[in-house]
């Protein structure tokens, strides 16, 4: 099941007879290639040489190591700048390609007609559309045509993809090639966390016992979260991600708002940012599960922070990562993005994407993160099979996407008091090493755990969840009804609206946001309510265990509102 990505270094050289000029008759490199389609995706032949593809190419940042450094010295509790955040120009300057890379790669392209354009201010990922017969020269590829046989969708990939030995340290990943989307869900390719288990019914809000149902009132108790109106002139900002056609409604908001917290005023809402052909439809029957499940617990949560509805439509500029990339790229655009961003939705499992493609997806989330956005993910709802129905029973638990480091993974907690939901997906990621500021609390806990599944999770990977939140029995309002959903799904969006009301009050004091958190998570263990119950079944077991201290069932915690404002320094 699991589909390492392995990276080749076998080489051929370039026949001539495929080239315009003799230029690029150089060696061409294997630069990424897997053995075979993973589990769910049948060959169906060579794809036509007529059709157009839409592909992508990332370029080596001029000075990533130069951002990391940054990033480093704005996020380490320790350091003298702490959250001394970049400026949308300092990232960029890091970011952009250097003069070399731009004139290698474009003289490559030009030997082939090719033009390209850029899709990011600093010019990292460029774009160009090409028939599927000049694809297959460009990069010694095979494209083909590979039906997803659940869902019978189609879509043009190549099992490997070679590009001039010249241009390796230049070009990161092309894209799409190697990577292979997960089993769909419903309709769409990427997973609504939550949809499955929503179950409308009608609830009596005058005796609501939190053990049994999730309200904004509970979570305000439970987290000693602040319920007074934020100042209108409030600096904080709060973004949620959409994506798969999910529509947040805002009749149904008012209803919740009505129910939930009635105490905010009635005007209360969210703005809406379209992208990609979005519509976010206001149909009360389009009302997305997932969508009003994200917006009724910002907003619910946010006393009047300003919140955008991020939608991605379908028709991606990113090539073939359902809009992923678009939902980030489309914020490092923005002057002032929300300063905190969660997204609920993600694909199966981490080693769908290859390892280049979700390294580059990582570095545009870190140049997100430099600027002072914190970036929050829902963990996943498989336990450690990461998503339900993934088939490893007797395997490795397959990680989660996305893993990446600089995004804070929220698992979920259920009861009061509270223990890790049993959904949450944790562990341990492959494509990313331990980081050294989790290092203490995670080697702490794979001691505790022994030779307990050896072989099955890697004790050198990025592990998570990093925190948690409630994420059972929540309580929304889809089209007018009022029902209970489970999932991350839910966990995220708490737990960034704990962020964003930090946000509020460290701006109103005039000090910066907290932006890329997790360093400062670690370093602040007294600042979470530790979950020391639980487990995360899946691939045939138990899963793990939540104990003292990080765990891979609820990370770190769960948030205590008055722990974490002292721990801001407020
Ligand atoms: C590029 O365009 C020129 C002029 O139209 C043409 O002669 C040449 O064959 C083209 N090269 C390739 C690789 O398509
Ligand atoms: C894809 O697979 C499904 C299930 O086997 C099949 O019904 C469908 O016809 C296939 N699509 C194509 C284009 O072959
Ligand atoms: C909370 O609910 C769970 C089941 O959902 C139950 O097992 C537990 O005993 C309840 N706890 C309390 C304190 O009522
Ligand atoms: C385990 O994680 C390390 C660090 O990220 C990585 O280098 C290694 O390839 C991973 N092992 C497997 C089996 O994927």
């Amino acid at each position: 099941m699991m589909m390492m990505v392995s990276l080749s270094f076998t080489r051929w050289v370039l026949t001539t007879s495929l080239l315009s000029s003799a230029v690029w008759a150089s060696t061409h490199i294997v630069h990424e290639k897997r053995d075979s389609a993973p589990t769910g995706f049948a060959h169906l032949g060579s794809a036509p040489d007529d059709q157009i593809l839409s592909l992508r190419i990332n370029l080596a940042m001029g000075n990533q190591a130069g951002l990391e450094a940054a990033l480093q010295e704005a996020s380490s509790p320790t350091s003298p700048t702490f959250r001394e955040w970049l400026t949308k120009e300092q990232v960029e300057s890091f970011a952009a390609p250097t003069v070399e890379t731009v004139q290698a790669v474009t003289e490559w392209l030009t030997s082939f007609n090719i033009t390209s354009t850029p899709i990011t201010p600093a010019g990292d990922w460029i774009k160009f559309d090409i028939p599927v017969s000049t694809a297959n020269q460009l990069l010694q590829a095979e494209f083909s045509i590979f039906n997803h046989t659940e869902s019978g969708q189609t879509s043009v990939r190549t099992l490997a993809y070679s590009i001039p030995s010249d241009l390796q340290a230049h070009v990161k990943v092309v894209h799409p090639t190697t990577s292979f989307n997960g089993p769909l869900r419903g309709r769409s390719p990427i997973t609504a966390i939550s949809a499955a288990r929503f179950t409308p019914e009608f609830e009596k809000r005058a005796t609501v016992n939190c053990n049994a149902t999730i309200t904004p009132a509970c979570l305000q108790t439970l987290y000693s979260i602040p319920t007074t109106q934020v100042s209108s002139s409030t600096k904080s900002s709060i973004g949620v991600a959409a994506f798969s056609g999910q529509n947040a409604n805002t009749k149904d908001l008012a209803t919740f708002l009505k129910d939930f917290r009635p105490d905010l005023p009635s005007t209360t809402t969210f703005t809406t940012e379209l992208f990609d052909s979005a519509t976010n439809s206001q149909t009360g029957s389009q009302a997305g599960v997932e969508a009003n499940l994200d917006i009724q617990y910002t907003v619910g949560l946010v006393n009047g922070i300003p919140a955008v509805f991020e939608d991605i439509g379908s028709k991606t500029q990113d090539g073939a990562d359902d809009g992923f990339l678009d939902s980030i790229n489309d914020l490092l655009a923005q002057s002032s993005p929300p300063l905190v961003f969660s997204t609920s939705y993600g694909f199966d499992v981490e080693s769908d994407l290859s390892l280049s493609l979700t390294v580059a997806y990582c570095n545009a989330i870190m140049q997100l993160t430099s600027r002072g956005v914190s970036v929050t993910f829902a963990s996943g709802d498989g336990g450690v099979a990461s998503t339900p129905g993934v088939q490893c029973t007797g395997k490795p638990f397959p990680p989660t996407f996305p893993t990446c480091p600089y995004v804070t993974l929220v698992g979920s907690t259920e009861n009061v008091p509270e223990i890790g939901a049993g959904l949450t997906a944790g562990g341990f990621s492959n494509y990313f090493p331990q980081q050294s500021w989790q290092a203490d609390a995670v080697n702490a806990y794979i001691a505790k755990l022994g030779t307990t599944y050896a072989g099955l999770y890697n004790a050198s990977g990025r592990a998570y969840p990093d925190v948690s939140a409630q994420g059972e029995r929540v309580e929304i309002v889809v089209d007018g009804s009022t029902g209970l959903v489970a999932g991350t799904s839910c966990s995220s969006p708490i737990f960034s609206s704990v962020i964003a009301l930090l946000n509020d009050e460290l701006l109103t004091a005039g000090q910066s946001p907290l932006g890329f958190l997790n360093p400062w998570i670690y370093a602040n263990p007294q600042a979470f309510n530790d979950i020391t119950s639980g487990n995360n079944p899946g691939c045939g077991t138990q899963g793990f265990s939540a104990s003292e201290g990080w765990d891979p069932v609820t990370g770190m915690g769960s948030p205590n509102y008055a722990a974490m404002r002292t721990a801001a320094g407020l």
